[in-house]
């Protein structure tokens, strides 16, 4: 025996030994012993502090990153770079559709409205004092013009009821109608039989099931990937894993302009320990270029876009945005919540859309769309995985996937390879509306796949052309304002599934035309082309 091993057994068995065990279970000893290890850590902070209280005297306070909707264009590392949509002057919110007694209300509303972002940044004594003033929801709901938080009787499919009314539904994204799928019914049904309603518990500690490991490989093997890992929701996949990543202040993260909230949130967590976030133009992979450009040659770059991007259904250009990351040496992140079962061969997403997934480091998704349940994914190299799961404290200390959501993604996985004729109906019916409502007139913008944004531009107006859609013809869409899109890029957010039938489009369209023309968007000939200012 070699005295490397007759060392390495004398310390196994001390270690063993019951007095030892007691010793270093005890939590004293355990605080002696963390506090004798962390000392170089609470000198290196201390020496870390001393620097940015120097940092501070010298340059003041920095302000932190706000969200981009709040802030002005030229506060932005970049605008957006779209190409300017024919502008025609519209009429005035206070002129169309309206009585005159109501417009004085209006107005009250249309300056709430405007007041109600910056309400946010009010200062004062008391934390709540904002909530107080904040009167725009308030004044929307007596005025019956409040679009959020509807309760829904049901919602199962192309249609909805919403207060007793049947409703076409053109704002849900269960793009391929699984969420009733009988398969996908069972396995939730059975899941809950079998296992119960929760795991009750993280993934790290009680909440790791084998339900969990079962759909973690076979998103692995979807995708291509060397593994792959679930979490509660899709807008968690973005937060732990960028604020794992982003751990200090030598990584920048470097965003598109219009990515979703989760991952800005996500960013932001990685600012608050240092790192930086940079956003570039729009879908632009030479405004990419430029700002990887800039940055030290010592500084881990991380690119992160969504893959089709969830206000305006466009698609990320990925081939540029891959090739560019990798001149750089930057690794890449895609976000393909409403990209899986949408495109891509078998719906695989935005990367194998365009033969990039092996260029691709990380692909993450939501279950809350076409895998009709509640619950994220993230695939890619098992080792950055493996990191994920132990150095995100949201993925850590939040419970897991329940059983029945993680049973119904992965029923719906399966339909989606079983009954491609459902990727093939939905990519139809996006197609026409896509093609319908830009041949009536409407913005559509660069929508290229199941969500169709119709352009209004101006956020009351786009309350008024919602409300008027869903009272006077059943059709419910959703509308986004700022700050949930930037200013100027107020629409009706429309989305399409596989089940709707070509009775349910034209009913859509035929209401779109009339509310359009109504409030001044569309042209009054038969095919106006007027398009909404931008
Ligand atoms: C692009 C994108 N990422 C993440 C999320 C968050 O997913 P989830 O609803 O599962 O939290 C969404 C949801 O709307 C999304 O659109």
């Amino acid at each position: 025996m070699g005295w490397k091993s007759i060392v390495s057994n004398s310390k196994d068995r001390v270690m063993k030994a019951g007095p030892v065990l007691r010793m270093m279970s005890d939590d004293r000893v355990m605080r002696v012993a963390d506090a004798i290890l962390d000392a170089p850590g609470r000198v290196r902070a201390a020496a870390g502090k001393a620097a940015e209280a120097w940092d501070v005297l010298v340059h003041g306070y920095a302000l932190p990153e706000m969200d981009p909707s709040m802030m002005p264009d030229d506060a932005m590392v970049a605008s957006p770079s779209r190409p300017p949509h024919n502008k025609t002057s519209a009429p005035s919110d206070r002129a169309v559709g309206l009585d005159r007694d109501d417009v004085s209300d209006v107005q009250k509303l249309e300056d709430q409205m405007a007041a109600r972002i910056s309400i946010a940044g009010q200062a004062g004594r008391d934390v709540f004092q904002k909530c107080h003033e904040f009167k725009a929801a308030d004044n929307a709901r007596k005025m019956g013009v409040y679009p959020y938080f509807r309760p829904l009787d049901f919602n199962d499919g192309p249609e909805a009821m919403l207060e007793g009314r049947r409703v076409l539904m053109l704002g849900s994204n269960n793009y391929l109608g699984l969420t009733t799928h009988p398969k996908v019914r069972a396995a939730a049904t059975e899941a809950i039989r079998k296992y119960g309603t929760s795991m009750t518990g993280s993934r790290l500690v009680n909440g790791s099931m084998v339900l969990h490991k079962e759909l973690e490989e076979k998103l692995a093997a979807f995708h291509g990937k060397e593994a792959a890992l679930v979490f509660t929701t899709g807008y968690q996949v973005n937060i732990a894993t960028l604020a794992a990543l982003l751990s200090n202040k030598h990584t920048v993260a470097l965003i598109d302009r219009s990515d979703h909230a989760s991952i800005y949130d996500g960013v932001r967590l990685g600012v608050a320990v240092g790192a930086r976030m940079v956003r570039y133009r729009h879908n632009d992979a030479e405004s990419l270029d430029r700002q990887l450009e800039s940055l030290d040659a010592n500084t881990g770059a991380f690119v992160i876009t969504d893959g089709v991007f969830s206000a305006d259904g466009e698609v990320a250009n990925l081939p540029d945005l891959v090739r560019v990351a990798k001149k750089h040496r930057a690794r890449i992140m895609v976000d393909d919540a409403h990209a899986l079962g949408v495109i891509g061969p078998v719906g695989r997403g935005t990367a194998a859309h365009f033969g990039v997934e092996q260029d691709v480091d990380l692909i993450g998704g939501t279950f809350s769309k076409s895998l009709a349940s509640i619950g994220g994914w993230l695939v890619g190299e098992r080792k950055v995985l493996d990191y994920v799961q132990h150095f995100a404290s949201s993925f850590m200390f939040a419970a897991s996937a329940a059983p029945p959501n993680v049973a119904a993604a992965m029923a719906a996985l399966e339909v989606m390879q079983e009954e491609t004729w459902r990727i093939d109906d939905l990519r139809k019916n996006y197609t026409y509306m896509r093609e319908e409502l830009t041949k009536m007139g409407w913005d559509v913008g660069h929508s290229q796949t199941a969500v169709i944004p119709l352009y209004v531009r101006k956020d009351l107006r786009t309350i008024m052309m919602w409300k008027e859609l869903l009272d006077n013809y059943g059709v419910y869409t959703n509308p986004f304002i700022s700050p949930g899109v930037p200013p100027k890029q107020a629409c009706l957010r429309t989305s399409y599934m596989a089940t709707h039938t070509k009775e349910h489009l034209d009913r859509a369209l035929e209401a779109f035309q009339a509310v359009g023309k109504k409030f001044g968007i569309l042209g009054k000939g038969e095919k106006g082309s007027t398009k909404s200012e931008s």
